[in-house]
């Protein structure tokens, strides 16, 4: 079996977990899940960002100590894995002394090999982005980007992390691992970045400044640079497993990919002779009438009002579907209401729904068997080949598509493969075989039934590792248990022949009207 070492960002606490988010749960839970449908040994690991000055300044906000501000946001972010029925196999907190220890023993490790050294800084801070800046960071006009919120001067004595004597060995890195990003534009900007020089980092800040930190091991009037303890969380949660740690994955939003997670952490890793993670996903943000959403800005979504609204599932299929990923979305309640109509509720709702009514009423609720050439004995075709045809051609190309993060694609191959059943039922017409006598038309009629049930079966085992409820559900439903082996529930077949199938399963339903301004949703 293969290790796959899967991680999200880990979350800031100064603010209740906003739909960006909850996207990066769910994308990654989706690759999880999907990499664990594949036969490979997933670890998952998500959690959150505690310390810092932007932690400690909302905690002084407040009113309380940052220890019981962070224990109370922690927990909220914490809650939300069960709501999204996100997988995670742990949850790291920067304040859990598993990993302040490696913390402290990394930056040990790297003060004694002389890759650390004392100096006089001056220059700016962003308390937003928790990030140093520099000149060239400045707008043409002087100003700072917007994204940097308020930006202060400082002038103190740190210490800092020989970072620029890695710039070359970087580069050479990235020219050598052209798949180490994705996606892979993403690393072209990174190449850009390092065309021009790197200092060195600051990876301090004195204690009188911020209180909140990990104290530096080898000098406690200093606490760690927030980026140098919170990048150590992939390492610190499988310190003791090798094997784990040897096929990490990261998954991050675009905005701390430079020079965060693609320069700072690699070389962290380099000095410290720890191997490398195995590449980076860096998605796009979700964002409200053309601004990222975000806590600092307070235009951000609750998830849960939309979990609560729509169901799990449907949140989650909205958010992969939708998004492609590396590139930003708009968020907008008539976009979630269109594909919720028409994908979720008319394609699979309207597709369970037949399938439960029809066996019921034409074969007492039993899947029959598939008769071949049923069609063509009836002079109608073999409509069954076509539908089959599709399927085959459907699921050879999903599986790449969701490989290489396509899954917005993959979805919308079962999408259609759901169009093409539904309008493969209506060709049939099996409520007029069903009133006919002759042996042709009801042979006909029993392989209807089975064709659209195992189209039914199949396109679920299709869409588990993004809503694996529904799948469950309509499984239940189905009266089929699922093989252990996922790839095997991939081929057409006759896996439902003799299954009870129940009466009836609500899946999808309308949602209620808005209670005001109410605005035309349109289907399709
Ligand atoms: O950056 N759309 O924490 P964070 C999509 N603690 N993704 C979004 C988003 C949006 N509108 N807004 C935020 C931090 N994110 C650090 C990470 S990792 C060692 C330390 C994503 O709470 C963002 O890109 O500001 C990031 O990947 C994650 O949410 C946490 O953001
Ligand atoms: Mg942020």
């Amino acid at each position: 079996m293969k290790s796959f070492y899967i991680t999200t960002a880990i979350d800031y606490v100064n603010g209740s977990p906003h739909l960006g988010h909850a996207y990066e749960k769910v994308l990654t839970d989706t690759i999880a899940r999907f990499r664990r449908q594949m036969g490979d040994r997933v670890h998952f690991l998500t959690g959150v960002d505690e310390h810092g000055q932007k932690v400690q300044a909302s905690a002084k906000k407040k009113g309380i100590p940052p220890q019981q501000f962070c224990d109370e946001v922690s927990e909220e972010f914490r809650a939300l894995l069960p709501q999204l029925n996100i997988s995670n196999d742990d949850f790291i907190r920067t304040t859990d002394e598993r990993h302040k220890k490696v913390v402290r023993a990394v930056l040990q490790q790297l003060f004694d090999q002389g890759e650390i050294y004392k100096a006089e800084y001056q220059g700016f801070y962003s308390t937003r982005q928790e990030q140093f800046l520099q000149e060239k960071d400045r707008l043409e006009d002087g100003t700072w980007p917007e994204i940097f919120g308020e930006v202060s001067e400082i002038v103190e004595s740190n210490y800092f992390f020989k970072l620029k004597q890695y710039q070359a060995w970087l580069v050479d890195f990235l020219a050598t691992n052209e798949n180490f990003i994705f996606p892979a534009y993403r690393q072209k900007q990174v190449q850009e970045f390092l065309k021009e020089p790197l200092n060195d980092l600051c990876i301090s800040r004195p204690r009188e400044r911020l209180e909140w930190g990990i104290s530096l091991p080898f000098d406690d009037g200093y606490v760690t640079y927030v980026w140098f303890d919170a990048l150590l969380n992939y390492y610190s949660a499988v310190v003791d497993r090798p094997e784990i740690w040897a096929e990490a994955h990261h998954v991050i939003g675009k905005d701390i990919l430079v020079p965060p997670h693609a320069v700072y952490w690699p070389i962290m890793l380099k000095a410290a002779g720890i191997s490398l993670p195995k590449g980076i996903i860096a998605h796009g943000w979700w964002m409200t009438r053309g601004a990222k959403m975000s806590k600092s800005t307070g235009n951000a979504l609750n998830p849960l009002d939309l979990v609560a609204e729509f169901g799990t599932d449907a949140f989650r299929y909205f958010l992969i579907r939708e998004m492609n990923v590396g590139q930003d979305s708009d968020f907008t309640r008539e976009q979630f209401l269109v594909r919720y109509t028409s994908e979720l509720a008319n394609n699979l709702g309207n597709l369970v729904n037949r399938t439960l009514n029809m066996t019921t009423r034409f074969a007492a609720g039993v899947v029959p068997a598939a008769e071949v050439g049923a069609g063509e004995a009836t002079g109608a075709g073999d409509l069954e080949k076509v539908l089959q045809d599709l399927w085959t051609k459907t699921r050879d190309e999903f599986i790449p598509q969701c490989e290489g993060y396509q899954f917005h694609t993959a979805l919308e191959r079962v999408m259609v493969f759901l169009t093409e059943t539904n309008a493969y039922i209506e060709k049939r017409a099996p409520w007029k075989l069903g009133k006919s006598t002759e042996a042709k038309d009801l042979a006909l009629l029993r392989t209807v039934l089975a064709t659209i049930a195992e189209a039914l079966r199949l396109a679920v085992a299709a869409v588990q590792h993004v809503m694996p409820s529904t799948t469950e559900k309509i499984n239940a439903v189905l009266g089929y248990t699922p093989g252990a082996v996922w790839r095997d529930e991939l081929t057409w077949g006759s896996k439902l022949t003799g299954a009870k199938v129940a009466g009836a399963l609500v899946l999808f339903p309308r949602p209620a009207p808005p209670e005001k301004a109410p605005a035309p949703v349109k289907a399709g």
